[in-house]
């Protein structure tokens, strides 16, 4: 496994649609399993190919809530979050169904520092393949409800602050070309997608 390098806003390849995945090869599931590394270290809960400077549509996500222990929260998760086994990796996520509204703090690996409210359906049914391209579908709510459409996203070339007020992305796009990201200090936040 290796650590991938995360490419920053205002990078050209998180502005460009991604292209399908149609080869079940092993360097796939390499890149799936460098992926979850990368995220794992960032720390991050949710990370696709574009922010590792691949044009792929693959994500992997791991959103489960933890205890200061470390342990898995099983209490913060939603009957439907608990479903679905995780770390999760989705090749070519679709969402099929959508419905509801719910407003989520977001932050994003490739927009370092900030964090802002953005809208999200509150529950999707959505479709996907593993690594070897077998095909499934779930239903779910909660976080993972949300992960997935940010990650989802990133496959579109769309970042979370392309949601925002036009007032407000323009205020941390200066910020960002001004100053560039403020330094890492790797706050431990349960939301950076
Ligand atoms: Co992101």
């Amino acid at each position: 496994m290796a650590q991938l390098k995360i490419y920053k806003f205002p990078e050209p390849i998180l502005k460009q649609a991604a292209k399908e995945v149609s080869e079940w090869t092993p360097q796939l599931y390499q890149l799936s399993r460098d992926m979850l590394e990368t995220m794992y270290a960032a720390p991050g809960i949710g990370l696709a190919a574009p922010q590792v400077g691949q044009s792929l549509r693959m994500i992997v996500i791991d959103c489960r809530p933890r205890l200061e222990d470390g342990t898995i929260d099983l209490a913060s998760m939603t009957a439907l979050e608990k479903k679905i086994p995780m770390p999760l990796v989705l090749v070519n996520p679709k969402i099929l169904e959508k419905k509801g509204k719910t407003i989520f703090e977001e932050g994003c690996l490739s927009v370092p520092g900030f964090y802002e409210d953005v809208q999200r359906f509150e529950w999707i049914k959505f479709q996907g393949q593993d690594v070897k391209g077998n095909l499934f579908e779930h239903e779910v709510d909660g976080v993972l409800s949300v992960c997935i459409q940010h990650e989802i996203d990133h496959l579109d070339g769309k970042l979370f602050i392309d949601r925002l007020s036009m007032v407000k992305r323009s205020l941390i796009k200066t910020k960002i070309q001004k100053h560039g990201y403020p330094s890492q200090n790797n706050e431990s936040k349960d939301h950076v997608l």
